[in-house]
C-alpha cells in the first residue's frame, strides 16, 4: 500500500508569526494523520517552521532550489543550504515558476538532480495551461514535461520523487478538474513513469493532484485510484481546512 501525501504550498505567504500560529494550530488536527503530511513556506520561514513543527508529523518542505552546489547565483538557494536547515521536501517545477520565472523542462531535470543529490526529496510537478487543455494537447504536455523532468534519473532516485499533476488552470481558481479528468491525466503520467522506469517503479510512485483541492472536494479526489496525495495552495493557509484534506478519510 502506498501512503498518501498531502502537502501544503504555502507560496509567497505567512511571516515569521502567521507561520509559528498556523503550525501550532495545524499540528494537534493533524497528529493522527495516515498520510504524510508536509508545508513548503517560504524559505525565510523555514527556520521558524523547524521549530514549530518539532515533535510533530508535519514535515518541512521548501518551494524552489537552484541546480549548482554554489557560486554566483545572486538570490537563488542551494540544495544543500535546505538540507541544512532539515528541508525534507523541495516542490520543483511549479507552474507559477514555469509561468512567471522561466522555469523550463531542462531546469526542472536540473533541479531535481540537485535535490536528490543532496539527500531531499521531491515534489516534481507537472500541469498543462487553459489553451492546451482546450487544445487536447494535455495528454502531449504532461508527457513532454515528465519525460523532460526524469531525464537521467535513476529508479533508485525515483523512490525519492512525488508528482505533482497541477493543471494550471485550476490553480487558484476554484476550479478543480473533475476527478475523472484529474485520474485520466494521472494514468497519463504514470504511463509515460512506466515507460522510462518499468511497471513497479509506475505503480509505486505517488502521483498528487493540486489545483483547488480543499476540504469539501479532497474525499473525492483521493478516493480516485491514480490519486496518491495532493499538493494544496490556498487552503493549506488555513489550519482547519488543511486538516481536512489530511483527514480526507475521516
Ligand atoms: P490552489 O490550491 O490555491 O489552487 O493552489 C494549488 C497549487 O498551486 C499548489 O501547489
Amino acid at each position: 500500500m502506498k501512503r498518501p501525501i498531502i502537502a501544503g504550498n504555502w507560496k509567497m505567504n505567512n511571516n515569521k508569526e502567521g507561520t509559528k500560529k498556523l503550525i501550532a494550530e495545524i499540528a494537534p488536527l493533524v497528529k493522527d494523520a495516515e498520510c504524510e503530511v508536509v508545508v513548503c513556506v517560504p524559505f525565510t520561514d523555514l527556520e521558524t517552521a523547524r521549530k514549530a513543527a518539532r515533535g510533530t508529523n508535519i514535515q518541512l518542505g521548501a518551494q524552489n532550489v537552484h541546480w549548482a552546489e554554489k557560486g554566483a547565483f545572486t538570490g537563488e538557494i542551494s540544495a544543500d543550504m535546505l538540507a541544512e536547515m532539515k528541508v525534507k521536501y523541495v516542490i520543483v517545477g511549479h507552474s507559477e515558476r514555469r509561468q512567471y520565472f522561466g522555469e523550463t523542462d531542462a531546469t526542472v531535470n536540473m533541479r531535481t538532480k540537485a535535490a536528490l543529490k543532496a539527500g531531499l526529496k521531491v515534489i516534481l510537478c507537472v500541469g498543462e495551461l487553459l489553451s492546451e487543455r482546450e487544445s487536447k494537447k494535455t495528454a502531449e504536455v504532461v508527457t513532454r514535461q515528465t519525460t523532460e523532468a526524469l531525464k537521467d534519473i535513476t529508479k533508485q532516485e525515483l523512490k525519492k520523487i512525488v508528482l505533482a499533476y497541477e493543471p494550471v488552470w485550476a490553480i487558484g481558481t476554484g476550479r478543480t478538474a473533475t476527478s475523472q479528468d484529474a485520474n485520466d491525466t494521472i494514468k497519463v503520467i504514470r504511463k509515460v513513469v512506466r515507460k522510462l522506469f518499468g511497471r513497479a517503479a509506475a505503480q509505486s510512485v505517488r502521483i498528487q493532484y493540486g489545483g483547488s483541492m480543499n476540504a469539501k472536494n479532497a474525499k473525492e479526489l483521493m478516493a480516485m485510484p491514480q490519486i496518491d496525495g495532493g499538493l494544496i495552495g490556498g487552503a493549506s493557509l488555513k489550519a482547519e481546512d488543511f486538516a481536512k484534506v489530511v483527514n480526507f478519510n475521516a
